[in-house]
């Protein structure tokens, strides 16, 4: 009957009762949560305002019952020319209007008799965008939220400092904004690029998430990807390196220094001010792609492994995140970090540090066993929770089928993840995202047991109508579960990013620091 993206939970078509028609005297109920984009759906597919008024005979009610559980699920009931939304909380109604908007849509505003029951699977439902390597406009950005929230997801982890930029002005350090925020040419282009986000922009767009329902985890990836920081103070890193902003894809070889006590206040300022702007609770800490070439050489980081009987340098970063997530636990904030760099084991890793597991493949068995002793844990998979992947690689089918339970416990969540350092335009972002993202909310909000590929291709001819209406620029089907060849042809294309890292840059840099630390 309806198509309705992620699938809900339960509805029941009540036969032998009338429905509901909007019409020009239908009216919503005054509530004090944000209804401005519904009735601006309502007014753009329909011509109609609808007016904030009591009840009356043709009218969608938004109610509060404790009868509901979840704290994000609500009810739908349609019958006798009203539509009532029963929810616990503002964010239940919010969700049931987004059930409502594909409704009226596909059903040219004639709704049938019948009750929606509905609530989700999981508590964490992310998606990450990459300011760093190209820094979105605030008004790209509102616009990814308000697309994620239709999508019902309620994370919003935005990636904020990167090797080639600085994004979030830090009052305490003004250069980070200054020079840290400009990179002198990008890999395909020769034109510099620059772009960040003033303490007044994050915090609008913080409030533009939490009137969505969405929390807000801001990123600041250390050390690793700390090229942008190390350009304007160079004492950050060891052997105090004059850098530039890099311009490459890549993992770097310079990254913080963990020795010198210097790194931990500028750390920790940097905490202080993030925390002001985020009052959602968690921190994202990174701790991918930390590469310890520099740290194996430098006195400083060699001096604190021994006076704290650190055993190796994997031990040392492990260190290094445990002090800086005790840090933020004692303002009763909680961290997060990729879970790459941990292969190597998590001696002296705290566990109450969260995991966005992007490594699984290449580690299920130490996920699960940390899953099992009690950490908490996102499963962000690469593959195929990467929608900066090519199609063929991370297809829409696989996305959809792909089961993201891990053995041992349960999960908090998942997480989809856009980089973007070959994503530079909203475009080529909405090609990659769409219809990727429906496929992921499906696993993210609907029941394991009502889940369908079938139904849910069925459903994607309504879906891309709803997308339309607010210009997504969406892959086609056939885009998204491309042929062999064409897919073949993408990872070549996709591939061609080898060319322009970082890999030769490394290499004569790793020779002149040997002979800095040979002196
Ligand atoms: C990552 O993919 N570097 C988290
Ligand atoms: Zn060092």
């Amino acid at each position: 009957m309806f198509n309705i993206i992620p699938q809900p939970n339960e509805i029941i078509i009540k036969s032998g009762r009338s429905g509901f028609f909007l019409t020009e005297d239908t009216t919503i109920t005054k509530v004090p949560l944000i209804i401005d984009e519904f009735r601006d759906f309502v007014k753009k597919t329909f011509d109609i305002r609808l007016h904030r008024e009591e009840k009356n005979e043709n009218c969608i009610i938004l109610t509060y019952s404790d009868g509901i559980e979840d704290d994000e699920g609500y009810r739908i009931v349609c019958e006798d020319s009203v539509i009532e939304i029963i929810a616990k909380t503002d964010c239940g109604l919010f969700y049931g209007l987004q059930t409502l908007k594909q409704m009226l849509l596909q059903s040219f505003g004639k709704i049938p008799a019948l009750e929606i029951n509905d609530k989700p699977m999981y508590k964490y439902r992310g998606f990450m965008i990459d300011s760093g390597r190209y820094c979105q406009s605030v008004k790209e950005i509102k616009r990814f939220v308000n697309l994620m929230a239709m999508h019902k997801l309620n994370v919003f982890h935005w990636h904020l400092t990167e090797d080639q930029g600085w994004r979030v002005e830090i009052k305490k350090y003004p250069e980070l904004t200054k020079k840290g925020q400009k990179r002198s040419h990008t890999n395909f282009g020769f034109k510099s690029y620059e772009g960040f986000f003033t303490q007044e922009q994050i915090k609008e767009v913080v409030k533009y998430c939490h009137d969505r329902f969405i929390k807000v985890i801001p990123e600041f990836d250390i050390p690793g990807h700390t090229v942008s920081a190390i350009a304007c103070y160079p004492y950050l890193s060891c052997f105090d390196r004059n850098l530039s902003v890099a311009t490459h894809w890549g993992v770097k070889h310079d990254i913080l220094c963990a020795g010198k006590e210097s790194t931990y206040k500028f750390v920790f300022d940097v905490l202080d001010e993030l925390m002001e702007l985020f009052p959602d609770k968690i921190i994202h800490i990174g701790g991918d792609e930390a590469v310890k070439m520099r740290w194996k050489l430098c006195p400083n980081c060699q001096a604190l492994m021994k006076k704290e009987g650190i055993s190796s340098e994997d031990v040392l970063q492990n260190y290094f995140m445990s002090r800086v997530n005790r840090y933020l636990n004692e303002k009763g904030y909680t961290s997060m970090m990729w879970n790459f760099e941990s292969e190597a084991g998590t001696e002296l890793l705290d566990k109450n540090i969260y995991w966005n597991a992007c490594s699984l493949e290449r580690n299920k068995k130490l996920v699960s066993d940390e899953l099992k002793s009690g950490r908490t844990i996102v499963n962000s998979s690469t593959f195929p929770y990467y929608f900066d992947f090519p199609h063929g690689t991370n297809s829409l089918k696989k996305v959809y089928e792909y089961n993201p339970e891990i053995d041992g416990g349960h999960i908090l969540g998942v997480e989809a993840s856009l980089w973007t350092e070959y994503v530079k335009t909203r475009n080529k972002a909405d090609y990659n995202l769409f219809p990727r993202i429906a496929a992921f909310c499906e696993t993210a909000w609907s029941q394991p047991e009502d889940k369908s590929y079938d139904r849910f291709l069925y459903s994607l001819g309504e879906y891309y109508d709803y997308l339309n209406i607010y210009h997504v620029r969406y892959a086609t089907l056939k885009q998204a579960n491309p042929s062999r060849l064409r897919s073949d042809v993408e990872k070549i294309v996709f591939g061609r990013r080898i060319f322009h890292w970082q890999g030769l840059h490394n290499l004569i840099d790793d020779a002149k620091v040997r002979k800095i630390a040979e002196k």
